[in-house]
């Protein structure tokens, strides 16, 4: 198969850098093109990255010496490229609108960004949770008279570490009625340069703008239910977040309690029932599809950030410390990468299911 063109837009950033090293040599997409701000456009990506290059490996030489894109230069971009991963930082508004133009001109749009996340025909997915929302783009081309264009999101990054274990838990006929999670947010999530290091290094810091509200309400949209090419959030499981950021690089750790809605189950059936998670990308094998999706570690002290963000190559979600919990019924501690499951990953599989089931050409 001829590997599809694409675009990232926000290149330079944290998440951009992550995009552009993992899409090298993918079996599906080339990255084309780059773009980022007016200050950076112009310039070649080495140039443009110079001084904040934060990946381990070098920029991927079919990339080094494109000339970045100012990313509002829509037309421009649509002739080069057939899909475009967004990883902008930027006015809410502003990106909304500009996201729509791409759609607009043909494009099919995959957003890191929380814009159009509220947006009810704008599908927000984590691959193996709800792979059938794609299905509303239908009703976006028809209603915005898009051919070939379509927007599709990624929810935030911090309820990824706890919502697949969840889901996997509620596939299997144990539903929830209330979750508490306190998570541990890695420095990376805040893009960038992030976080000045006098404030995080030696500290936690209890409050990342924002990030609370995500983690409580976003999981309703994900398990929501179709109805009429819109998205309707399921409210069912009440949730309360705290979200702090931590002196990690990368690898947001979630602690979380579960109450149980009906039947409570044993410690060792939920356990068999991660271990046996297995959804659309792992069936369809998909290149970036993690297998397993969920790894259980027995060890007392597991998941930790450093040791395992990178299992299933930064795309499983890893958990551990599953016990019973004295006020609800059982607790686990969930870790995921932010940036590569929490981002520029998660999408990049959203994007191979898109080629699957034929809205990406
Ligand atoms: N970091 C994470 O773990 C994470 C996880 C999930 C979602 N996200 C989301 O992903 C997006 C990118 O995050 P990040 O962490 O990569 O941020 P970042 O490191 O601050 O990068 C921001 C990117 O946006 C570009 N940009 C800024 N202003 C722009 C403008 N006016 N026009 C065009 N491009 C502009 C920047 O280009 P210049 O270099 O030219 O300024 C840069 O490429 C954000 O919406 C964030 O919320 C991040």
């Amino acid at each position: 198969m001829a590997r599809i063109p694409v675009g990232v837009l926000g290149a330079t950033g944290a998440v951009g850098q992550h995009y552009v090293t993992l899409l090298d040599d993918h079996p599906y997409f080339k990255v084309v093109l780059v773009a980022a701000s007016p200050a950076s456009a112009g310039k070649s990506y080495a140039e443009a990255v110079a001084g904040k290059w934060s990946m381990d490996r070098d920029i991927p030489d079919s990339i080094r010496g494109l000339i970045v894109k100012d990313a509002s230069s829509v037309a421009d971009i649509a002739k080069e490229c057939r899909l475009v991963f967004s990883a902008i930082e930027g006015q809410k508004d502003w990106i909304k609108e500009l996201e729509i133009q791409y759609a607009a001109a043909g494009l099919g749009v995959v957003s890191n960004n929380s814009a159009h996340r509220w947006t009810d025909w704008v599908p927000m997915i984590i691959p193996e949770i709800n792979h059938q929302h794609l299905d509303i783009i239908q009703e976006q081309r028809k209603t915005k008279g898009w051919k070939k264009g379509f927007i599709v999101v990624k929810p935030n990054c911090s309820l990824q570490s706890y919502l697949t274990p969840v889901h996997a838990l509620l596939q299997a006929g144990y539903p929830i009625k209330r979750i508490i999670v306190t998570t541990e947010q890695a420095s990376s999530g805040a893009g960038y340069p992030g976080v000045p290091s006098l404030d995080l290094i030696d500290n936690v810091v209890p409050f990342i703008g924002g990030e609370e509200e995500k983690t409580e309400l976003e999981p309703h949209k994900i398990l929501g239910l179709i109805r009429d090419g819109m998205v309707v959030s399921d409210e069912t499981i009440a949730i309360s977040a705290n979200c702090t950021r931590v002196p990690v690089t990368h690898g947001h750790l979630a602690a979380v309690n579960i109450e149980f809605a009906g039947k409570v189950p044993e410690l060792d059936e939920i356990k068999r029932v991660w271990r046996a998670y297995s959804s659309y990308p792992q069936k369809h094998r998909l290149p970036f599809a993690p297998e397993p999706a969920i790894i259980y570690r027995e060890e007392e002290n597991r998941p930790q950030p450093r040791k395992d963000r990178d299992a299933g190559k930064g795309m499983a979600v890893v958990v551990g410390r599953l016990r019973k919990c004295p006020v609800f019924h059982v607790k686990f501690i969930g870790l995921s990468h932010n940036i590569i499951r929490g981002a520029a990953g998660g999408a990049i599989l959203t994007a191979e299911m898109l080629v699957k089931m034929g809205y990406a050409r």
